[in-house]
């Protein structure tokens, strides 16, 4: 299956599907709003193409996916991993990838989602953070889950503090995701995910 990853900054959950040998999962570009994403130069040294499409050279929010569309789709993708990608998406690019494109988001949704999570699950009181691995639908944060990873919220923690436990996590979650959407695994039933054995 080719799987075409977009970032936007440091790409560590890029480099986690890579690293992760997946079999079966062809990782066949890496893509980005943010020329300057360090996560490109990672890809483009282990020989994977790249590719930065800066959002600022586009007049609108529109003109932009329409461009990322073409140029993702130029390889043929089976699936599109949303790997850090800090992009709100239009309903036309949701659309033409559905059921093929996942999220990966650092809270515990419905809870939290846009920007800040850490932050906003600290000043909430919550005494557990976390990350939710999600298929992308018109509505931000809110398709159906894949999986979601609990880490605990301890006294005086930072965001960051809360981050780098979170970071870790999804680490592990994202290339399980990626693989069991290879393998044929995933079965969207209305909000839910259910995932199949082989057997089955
Ligand atoms: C991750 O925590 C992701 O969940 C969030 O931004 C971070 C991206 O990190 N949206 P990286 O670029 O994958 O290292």
């Amino acid at each position: 299956k080719n799987i075409v990853i977009l970032i936007s900054g440091r790409g560590s959950n890029m480099q986690s599907i890579v690293n992760a040998n997946i079999p079966n999962a062809n990782i066949v570009a890496v893509l980005s709003n943010n020329p300057d994403a360090a996560g490109l130069a990672w890809a483009t040294e282990r020989g994977i193409a790249t590719a930065a499409l800066n959002h600022k050279d586009f007049a609108s929010r529109e003109a932009f996916d329409q461009a990322m569309m073409l140029l993702i789709d130029a390889y043929e993708p089976d699936l599109v991993v949303l790997a850090g990608f800090m992009r709100i998406l239009t309903p036309a690019f949701c659309q033409h990838y559905a059921e093929r494109c996942i999220n990966i988001h650092p809270s515990l949704l419905p809870s939290f989602t846009g920007l800040h999570t850490h932050q906003r699950a600290i000043d909430e009181g919550c005494r557990v953070a976390g990350c939710t691995i999600h298929f992308v639908t018109e509505v931000l944060d809110n398709g159906a889950i894949i999986a979601q990873g609990v880490v605990p919220i301890l006294d005086n923690d930072t965001a960051d503090d809360v981050a780098a436990r979170v970071l870790a996590v999804e680490h592990q979650l994202l290339p399980q995701a990626v693989a069991d959407f290879v393998s044929g695994s995933l079965k969207i039933v209305g909000k839910r995910v259910i995932k199949r054995h082989q057997a089955d």
